[in-house]
């Protein structure tokens, strides 16, 4: 770390001059609330997803699951299934050539996005119930779903780890937790934390969740010829999707090429290889026809991780004065026997108060299970619950506002790293989102307003995320006739990616946003990397700017051969892209347009494209966004029915680039968390290992009724270390929430909730 840090300091400018110019520039694209370019082929229904290309010759697949958690299959009776009506192929471990095991994910690496590290149909080992046993293909999806239930495994059944409880007693520290310490302590915490007058030390539970976006996983297979194929895949990762499909079935990557426009939410769970989109592939091998197999809800809960379950520890003490004296965060997460996945709860706390002594750090066990995977604010969501309820608990010990005690303990600089802050506006978030909320007139005093019966409270909880940036590519491509053109491979998963790159580059560019186009969602254009954590937007974006540096230049150069130019002399630092061309600072009606310039060089257009660097600025400073979550609850006396009144999320994210679009992210987000502290929960039987509430009628995500009016307010500070100034905006809304939840419903009942998702028996 100090030799990356010497480096980083060295580097004078991790963002480039013209971005910093741009900071103080009147914008009029970006901060402006433009409709969604997608919104209207969505609405209308002419939007194509995954599983909805008409491809001609189309065979429909589907897949036969494992009923136990561990063991060996010992006979699967395929014969029904093949005699089936429509049925063109069965296949099993017994007759499936063999494939590779995807590389897992790794976010800043190679571009794999394998999730578990487990054959697939290429084994007669069975390590979670749930694991596809055999694919079934066949002329119509209902007549592969049939066939697929008329097969008949048996198993030696060996005795799996189903329990997540149980399999706590064999939990391990980790080596590393995507890069970082497990454990992280300075001084002595739990001696600061005997001899303190104030202190909670608290136990926390979260259970395991699923993403449930609402297109499940699907995919479109066609090969071409034997080396090459085409997928269309719900894929938040086309290039690594690509990519990881290439090594499993030994082809040159250039070969595999992921069409994924529009994905219908993906939340984390769309991030890579899974079984679903190998197996297709396969089964389109076999049958040397476009094969499509689109999951089933049941099939997305079978074979798609969601978030691990927690249980974690909180303890945190005071002196009088409210000054946090030692903070302990400690606990364990599960992943299955085959997967690396450590979900970080422990990472907030590594950011979020002054700490004099602290432990903060993580362990791991093993259960069979399916892979669990990133899912919106993985750690985070999770971590904040724990930490803020804690906090919260604190505040009351102290007879101190709970907003009060945490400004007291607000750091100056990253309390582990000690790094500058790139921007922190946690006391504005705080003070925003308390004016819209009306704090002031929040009794301090639990248990004290009523209405009937029901019980009234409010509670507010920090949220926080991470700044991460991707290296990423783009191509800008300047046409004669005054049009851009900005090529990357991202996909519009609904958070506004085409339209608010289409702002950013109309207005890099000085063009309007009419004459700018953002082609997308094709593994074949420049490498996008992953629409995770909160990062796609800013890493797409500071390479558009990169690219249109070298497009600026190579302009230049062509207006300096013409003497008569007024551009003739001007250096690349005396210009602006601005009015559809090339103009000087200092006399900013001097310039000539791009349609000029190109059309004297006698050229069609001019093409550029660009990769960045590694985002060596979250190395130089502690980079995060932050949010201030309100909530007000009700709490039924006599049944312990929680409904949620009203919110207000107050954010500190840097520049918002598009107010409408960043508007339904944060309600979102909210939303979400709302589900995760009151409804939802993914429930295994522990004698099985299976899941068994697989539907969304057992599944309770949050209905239009769960959900009250969400205010949204913000800082708008732009982050000077950030392209545009911005932050990512998808997983900051969750974090917090569920904390929030759990410390209105204290407010209102007196009782301290500590286990997800708080259903009223829990309550009475
Ligand atoms: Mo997200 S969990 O980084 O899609």
């Amino acid at each position: 770390m100090s030799i990356m840090k010497k480096v980083v300091d060295t580097v004078a400018h991790v963002m480039p001059d013209r971005e910093r110019d741009r900071l103080t520039d009147q914008h009029r694209y970006l901060g402006k609330p433009i409709d969604r370019l997608d919104g209207r082929v969505k609405v209308t229904g002419a939007a194509q997803f995954s599983a909805e290309y008409p491809i001609a010759g189309l065979l429909y697949a589907a897949l036969a699951y494992s009923t136990i958690s561990k063991g060996v299959i010992k006979n699967i009776d395929t014969n029904a299934a093949e005699h089936a009506p429509g049925v063109v192929k069965v296949v099993t471990h017994l007759n499936a050539p063999e494939m590779k095991v995807p590389k897992p994910f790794s976010v800043q690496g190679d571009g794999s996005a394998g999730t578990t590290e487990i054959k697939i149909l290429n084994t007669d080992k069975i390590s979670w119930n749930g694991q596809p046993v055999a694919i079934v293909i066949a002329d119509s999806e209902d007549r592969a779903e049939y066939a697929a239930s008329l097969i008949n495994v048996t198993y030696a059944v060996e005795r799996g780890m189903n329990s997540f409880e149980e399999a706590i007693s064999h939990a391990k520290k980790p080596k590393q937790i995507f890069g970082e310490d497990p454990e992280i302590t300075k001084g002595d915490p739990d001696a600061a934390f005997k001899s303190a007058t104030h202190r909670v030390d608290l136990r926390f539970k979260t259970p395991a969740y699923n993403h449930n976006a609402i297109e499940p996983h699907a995919t479109i297979a066609a090969w071409d010829g034997d080396d090459k194929v085409t997928l269309y895949d719900t894929s938040q990762f086309t290039v690594g999707t690509a990519n990881s499909l290439a090594e499993v079935f030994g082809l040159k990557k250039e070969n595999v090429r992921v069409i994924s426009t529009f994905v219908g939410g993906g939340f984390g769970g769309k991030g890579g290889v899974w079984a679903y989109n190998q197996l297709a592939v396969l089964a389109a091998r076999m049958t040397g026809r476009p094969v499509r197999l689109a999951l089933t809800r049941e099939g997305v809960f079978r074979i798609i991780g969601g978030r691990t379950p927690s249980q974690q520890r909180v303890a945190i003490a005071s002196n009088a004065s409210g000054h946090i004296s030692a903070f302990i965060h400690e606990g364990v997460t599960a992943q299955s026997t085959d997967n690396y996945f450590p979900e970080q709860f422990s990472f907030p706390p590594r950011h979020l108060y002054t700490m004099p002594a602290y432990r903060i750090g993580q362990e791991i066990c093993e259960v069979n299970r399916v892979a669990n995977t990133f899912m919106r604010a993985p750690g985070e969501s999770i971590g904040t619950f724990a930490v803020e309820s804690a906090m919260d608990a604190l505040s009351y010990e102290l007879q101190l506002d709970p907003i009060e005690f945490r400004m007291r303990n607000e750091p100056e600089k990253d309390p582990v790293s000690g790094n500058e802050f790139s921007s922190r506006h946690m006391r504005e978030a705080y003070g925003l989102g308390a004016e819209k909320f009306g704090w002031k007139n929040r009794p301090a005093v639990v248990r004290s307003q009523r209405d009937g019966d029901w019980l009234i409270g409010q509670g507010v909880a920090t949220g926080t995320y991470p700044m991460y940036r991707m290296v990423t590519a783009a191509r800008v491509r300047i046409s004669a006739d005054g049009t851009a053109l900005i090529e990357s491979s991202a996909q519009e998963m609904g958070m506004g990616t085409e339209t608010v790159q289409t702002q950013h580059a109309a207005e890099l560019l000085g063009l309007s946003m009419e004459k700018v186009k953002f082609e997308y969602g094709d593994s074949t254009l420049p490498w996008a990397g992953v629409a995770g954590g909160s990062s796609q937007t800013v890493s797409i974006a500071l390479a558009v700017q990169q690219a249109s540096e070298k497009l600026l230049t190579e302009l230049l150069s062509f207006a300096q051969q013409d003497s008569n130019s007024v551009l003739k002399g001007a250096k690349a630092i005396d210009v602006r892209m601005a009015n559809e061309g090339i103009f000087r600072k200092e006399q900013p009606s001097l310039g000539e347009t791009y349609a000029a310039i190109l059309k004297r060089a006698k050229k069609d257009f001019v093409v550029a494209e660009h990769k960045t660097g590694a985002p060596l600025e979250t190395l130089k400073y502690s980079m995060h966004s932050y949010a201030a979550q309100f909530c007000e609850v009700r709490v039924h006396e006599q049944t312990g029915e929680v409904r949620i009144n009203r919110w207000v999320g107050a954010f500190d994210v840097g520049r918002i680039l598009n107010p409408k679009t960043a508007l339904s992210q944060f309600r979102g987000g909210i939303i979400m968390g709302i589900g995760m502290a009151l409804t939802e929960e993914t429930i295994f039987d522990d004698r099985t290992g299976r899941i068994i509430n697989g539907t969304l009628a057992e599944y309770h995500l949050p209905v239009q009724a769960d959900v009250p009016h969400i205010d949204i307010v913000y800082t708008n500070i732009p982050d000077p270390h950030t392209p545009m100034g911005a932050h990512g905006i998808g997983e900051i809304p969750i974090t917090g929430v569920a904390a929030a939840v759990a410390n209105a419903i204290y407010h209102a009942t007196g009782k301290r909730l500590t286990s997800l998702p708080i259903t009223l028996d829990k309550i009475l």
